[in-house]
């Protein structure tokens, strides 16, 4: 049964203390009759799925910029887009964000579709983007659902089932409050009270607008909400990279295979830490300039860097300059570690006695 009581609270609040944004359209704005750019909106989304607002920011501010609208996009090369994407992680969302633009270019007429099933089709669309952007773009009463979302109901209604076992109740949660009336600001107002009062940690229970109807604050309950089962340790992997060098600066870089960790990127020839495996990709005196660790979704790793100066022909990849945002984070790291080690002596000194 649907009840307004918590979605009026919320808007209310809302209306005042609404997050700027660069992807969004302020409440009064909204309610002056202005409209958001749906292509705005699912960029943001897919942005921001595993990522934090302050990261993805001038990334967006970067794309939309050079992509002001989908039909850009789509028709933007492969290597640019990944290459703008690099540092934001979880690959797989590039790849899918450029096959969506294509498609709402080729099938849609380059207009978003306006129905949970239309957007459900795109690639890389699922259940909480498709839910976002109809809700946010399109004023639809669809529920979304994110860990702010989950973290919210769980509070509300004092549900102490763990995750991931109470996704269906805290949906079903999310479904009886989702408004008539302004969903797409009421969506937008859920994250925002999850993301700036209704915390994981320390909630600020003392000025949240939904004090009064919630039942963990009266039980008492609320900082450890949502429980979540435990989750199995990551495994760790170990493996190498090899970061050579001409003597000019460039650094041998290879586009990674499409499917897989850090799918269509740059990278440093590697020695199968993801499965790859194969020799060093060119004739050179290797030494060993470090380690770097990095966390996948499903395993930490630690992947020794090998480098040299060398002027041979590679057997794979292409000398080319790493530009300051083309390598993925964890590239990035490796090609700094192993580029420190070819500094100047001098150089080297005076930056570690600082
Ligand atoms: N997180 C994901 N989408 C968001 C949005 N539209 N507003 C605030 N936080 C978000």
């Amino acid at each position: 049964m649907r009840d307004d009581t918590v979605s009026s609270a919320l808007l209310e609040w809302y209306d005042v203390h609404a997050r700027v944004m660069p992807w969004r359209v302020s409440p009064a704005d909204r309610a002056a009759g202005v409209r958001p750019d749906p292509y705005r909106v699912w960029l943001s989304e897919v942005m921001l799925q595993q990522t934090t607002v302050a990261a993805v920011r001038a990334y967006f501010l970067r794309f939309t910029d050079r992509w002001p609208t989908v039909a850009d996009l789509a028709a933007a090369a492969d290597a640019e887009v990944m290459g703008e994407w690099a540092g934001l992680g979880y690959y797989a969302r590039a790849r899918n964000l450029l096959a969506c633009a294509r498609a709402v270019v080729a099938q849609h007429g380059g207009q978003f579709p306006q129905t949970l099933d239309g957007l459900r089709s795109l690639p890389g669309i699922g259940p909480y983007t498709a839910a976002a952007i109809a809700s946010i773009a399109f004023d639809l009463p669809a529920t979304v659902v994110d860990g702010n979302v989950e973290r919210v109901m769980a509070r509300l209604h004092d549900v102490h089932t763990p995750l991931p076992a109470a996704k269906p109740e805290l949906t079903a949660l999310a479904a009886s409050h989702t408004p008539l009336n302004r969903p797409g600001d009421y969506a937008q107002a859920v994250m925002d009270l999850g993301a700036t009062i209704c915390t994981p940690r320390n909630p600020a229970c003392g000025i949240c607008p939904l004090i009064a109807l919630c039942a963990a604050r009266a039980a008492g309950t609320a900082p450890s909400l949502p429980r979540k089962a435990v989750r199995p340790a990551k495994p760790t992997r170990h493996g190498m990279v090899w970061a050579a060098f001409r003597p000019d600066g460039q650094v041998l870089l290879e586009l990674r295979p499409a499917k897989g960790l850090l799918g269509g990127m740059l990278g440093l020839p590697g020695d199968g830490w993801d499965g790859a495996g194969g020799p060093a990709p060119v004739a050179a005196r290797w030494h060993e300039a470090g380690e770097v660790r990095h966390t996948f979704t499903h395993f930490h790793l630690i992947l020794t860097v090998q480098t040299a100066l060398t002027t041979a022909p590679p057997l794979r990849g292409r000398f080319q300059r790493a530009t300051a945002t083309d390598l993925p984070t964890l590239m990035r790291k490796a090609h700094d570690l192993a580029a420190a080690a070819h500094a100047p002596p001098a150089i080297r000194r005076i930056e570690n006695a600082g």
